[in-house]
């Protein structure tokens, strides 16, 4: 009888003591791994498990969504006292291809009172990009939203922590294209030189070591305003939340360009990706490819889904919506964007003024000679000489509506298309307030 019982004593506190060297063995292992990866500072952030290119736990995203969420309306009513007056955040939301660096220009050149970051969103699309080359849209879209959230609060720590390699006490030698944001390569952004690092992005303007993520929040801070250039947020009512942080004043600026020109763009620019189509509409023995196509039609959807929803001027998006054309911009550059700054109640400075005339013709516009703004014209409609007549009607099938909505004139022939009086953009205002 005693010999039974402690048997089944001994038993079960073996068993105890087996169950609890399994949880400390698995903690202990869990803190190794999250040492040496980026998953650390996921945690931090409300991840409780990473999002890597190669393992995917999309699960785990919409509980750091969750937990981010809870902890921003917390600091809502704390912080409400650190609400900068007249502090501007700018968001130019573009497709790639469609102007949107020299658009941002605008914005990079606006002088000290600004503070610009050039597609902070590239770091986190590479790491939300599975092995099939996609990324899970949903997924990504929390991502991107929460990424420029922290941002436009000056706040890094969400993008370090899909920066790779992770920087070390927030120092990083991989920021994408450091050089294209002129705030990061300010004096006060600029630490000291350091013999023998490579910085693959480094400034041009002055000689600066690694990027110290520390000191660009603070420059950050320091500044009036803050602008961000993405070509990576493909719908714009994801971003809705930012538009009820009572710490930002938002301004979403949509850049968009004729659908055909961009795809004829991207044809000069991924010549390898569109060979099948070029033979396709000179040869015509292959097959179009359709998984392009379709491709082409999502990203016109998009587009045109955002512009939708910022032109019917919902009550959260009021005084926050621009759309403008590419088109426009490259004719009119100085009206332009003394409309763009207009809207976002940011001065006009003569920096970017100048920076427009040397380079763009504006310097002509301005005098109102007819033969220039012509040339301009000529130069934005291009594309008509270089796509086929085939592949125009393959884009106008897909994104119709989109042309339509832009003002985008539909080619009915390629007499039509490559007619240089027929002009394919038609003037359009549209209406945004
Ligand atoms: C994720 O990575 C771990 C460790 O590298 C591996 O054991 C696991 O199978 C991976 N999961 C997936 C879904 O690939
Ligand atoms: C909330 O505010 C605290 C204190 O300023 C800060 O440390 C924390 O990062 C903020 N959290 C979020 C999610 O913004
Ligand atoms: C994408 O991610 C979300 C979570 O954010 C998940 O619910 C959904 O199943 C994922 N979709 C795919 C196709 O993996
Ligand atoms: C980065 O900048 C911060 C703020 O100026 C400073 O305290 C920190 O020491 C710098 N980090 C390194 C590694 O130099
Ligand atoms: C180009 O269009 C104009 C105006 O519609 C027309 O008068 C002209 O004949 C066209 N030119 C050619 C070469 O088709």
């Amino acid at each position: 009888m005693r010999i039974k019982y402690t048997i089944s004593i001994v038993f079960f506190v073996a068993l105890v003591i087996i169950e609890k060297e399994n949880n400390i063995i698995s903690r202990v292992s869990d803190k190794m791994t999250l040492k040496e990866t980026p998953q650390t500072l996921l945690q931090q952030n409300g991840f409780s498990r990473i999002v890597l290119k190669d393992n995917v736990s999309f699960s785990s995203l919409s509980k750091m969504d969750s937990a981010l969420t809870m902890r921003r309306l917390e600091n809502y009513s704390k912080h409400q006292e650190v609400i900068p007056r007249g502090k501007k955040h700018i968001l130019l939301l573009a497709a790639t291809r469609t102007g949107s660096s020299f658009v941002g220009e605008f914005f990079n050149q606006q002088g000290d009172n600004m503070f610009f970051l050039f597609e902070p969103l590239w770091h986190v699309e590479k790491m939300l990009t599975l092995d099939t080359g996609g990324t899970n849209a949903t997924a990504s879209a929390k991502a991107f939203r929460d990424v420029l959230h922290q941002l436009l609060l000056c706040d890094f720590s969400f993008l370090e922590s899909f920066i790779q390699p992770l920087p070390v006490d927030h120092i990083t030698t991989t920021l994408f294209r450091r050089e294209s944001s002129s705030s990061l390569c300010d004096e006060a952004v600029c630490s000291p030189f350091i013999k023998g690092v490579f910085e693959r992005y480094h400034c041009r303007t002055r000689r600066c070591g690694p990027l110290n993520l520390t000191m660009a929040s603070q420059s950050c801070l320091k500044k009036e305003h803050i602008a961000i250039k993405s070509v990576r947020v493909r719908q714009l009512d994801t971003l809705r939340p930012l538009t009820e942080d009572p710490r930002l004043d938002v301004r979403f600026i949509q850049l968009v360009r004729d659908p055909r020109a961009v795809l004829a763009s991207r044809m000069v620019a991924f010549a390898d990706m569109y060979k099948n189509w070029k033979q396709w509409a000179t040869d015509g023995d292959e097959t179009i490819d359709e998984d392009k196509v379709r491709k082409l039609k999502g990203n016109c959807d998009n587009i045109r889904m955002s512009a939708e929803v910022g032109l019917s001027q919902p009550p959260w998006l009021r005084q926050r919506y621009m759309l403008v054309r590419y088109e426009d911009i490259a004719r009119f550059p100085m009206r332009k964007a003394s409309e763009m700054f207009g809207f976002t109640g940011i001065p006009f400075t003569r920096k970017v003024r100048h920076w427009i005339l040397r380079n763009t013709q504006a310097s002509k516009e301005a005098g109102g000679i007819y033969s220039t703004q012509k040339k301009s014209s000529e130069q934005v409609e291009k594309w008509r000489f270089s796509l086929p007549f085939k592949i125009a009607q393959v884009v106008q099938d897909a994104c119709g509506p989109t042309l339509k909505l832009f003002g985008y004139k539909f080619v009915n022939s390629e007499e039509m298309l490559t007619n240089k009086s027929i002009s394919l953009i038609e003037d359009k205002v549209f209406n945004f307030s």
